[in-house]
C-alpha cells in the first residue's frame, strides 16, 4: 500500500492525499480543456518539480498539447529563489503563435515565475497562462498571475509530488510537511519548498 511505503521519517503530517491531488488534477484537466477548446497547448514546465504534475494533468487534457522543458538554476541562498535567474536550458522550440500554458508544481515568491513570464512574452505567444498545482501566496515578492491554481497551501514546507528535499521525495505520491526538525538543517542542504 502506497502510504505505507511512504512512511517517512521526514514526515511531519500529509497535507494533501493521493486522492485529493487526483480529483483535483483531474478538475483542473477538465477546465483547462473547456477554455482552450479548438486550440492546441504548448506546455512549458519548468524542470525539474513540476514533471509530475504535468505528467498527471495531461492525460486530462482532451485538447491536443505538445511539452517543452526549461531548466533555470537561481542565484544565491539555495531554499529561496534570489530572483536573478540563469537559463541552463532553454526550450527547444519556438513558442511564436503558440498557446502557452506554463505548468509549474509551486508558485511560492513568485519570482521564479515573473522572470519567466518576462521571457517567454517576448517570443511572442499567442497566449501566455499560468497553471500551478501550489500557491504559497503568503511567501509572495512578486505579483504574478495565476489563471489555474490547484491548492493554496500555507508557508510550511512541503515535499513530495514533484518537491524534493536534498533531491529526494519527488516521487512520493502525496504532499507532506516535513518535520520542524529536519526541516531546519534543510538551508544548508538545499532543496524543499
Ligand atoms: C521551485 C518551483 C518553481 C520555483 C518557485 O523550483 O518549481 O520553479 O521553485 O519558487 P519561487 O516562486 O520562490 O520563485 P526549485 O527551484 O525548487 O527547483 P526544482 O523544481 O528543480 O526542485
Amino acid at each position: 500500500m502506497a502510504m505505507q511505503r511512504w512512511a517517512l521519517a521526514d514526515v511531519s503530517h500529509v497535507l494533501i492525499d493521493q486522492q485529493t491531488l487526483a480529483d483535483r488534477v483531474r478538475e483542473l484537466g477538465e477546465a483547462i480543456s473547456r477554455d482552450y477548446e479548438g486550440r492546441e497547448i504548448r506546455a512549458v514546465a519548468v524542470l525539474k518539480g513540476a514533471v509530475i504534475f504535468l505528467a498527471d494533468l495531461s492525460r486530462y487534457l482532451s485538447v491536443p498539447v505538445s511539452f517543452d522543458f526549461m531548466a533555470i538554476t537561481s542565484y544565491g541562498h539555495s531554499t529561496e529563489t534570489s530572483g536573478v535567474v540563469r537559463i541552463i536550458k532553454d526550450l527547444d522550440e519556438s513558442i511564436e503563435d503558440r498557446h502557452v500554458l506554463i505548468v509549474e508544481d509551486i508558485v511560492d515568491t513568485g519570482l521564479t515565475l515573473k522572470y519567466l513570464l518576462e521571457i517567454l512574452e517576448t517570443r511572442q505567444p499567442a497566449s501566455l497562462r499560468v497553471c500551478t498545482l501550489l500557491d504559497k501566496a503568503g511567501r509572495r515578492r512578486a505579483p504574478v498571475p495565476i489563471h489555474y491554481r490547484g491548492f493554496s497551501i500555507p508557508n510550511e514546507f512541503v515535499v513530495g509530488y514533484g518537491l524534493d528535499r536534498a533531491g529526494l521525495y519527488r516521487n512520493v505520491p502525496y504532499i507532506f510537511v516535513v518535520r520542524e526538525d529536519a526541516a531546519d538543517g534543510e538551508a544548508a542542504r538545499g532543496g524543499g519548498r
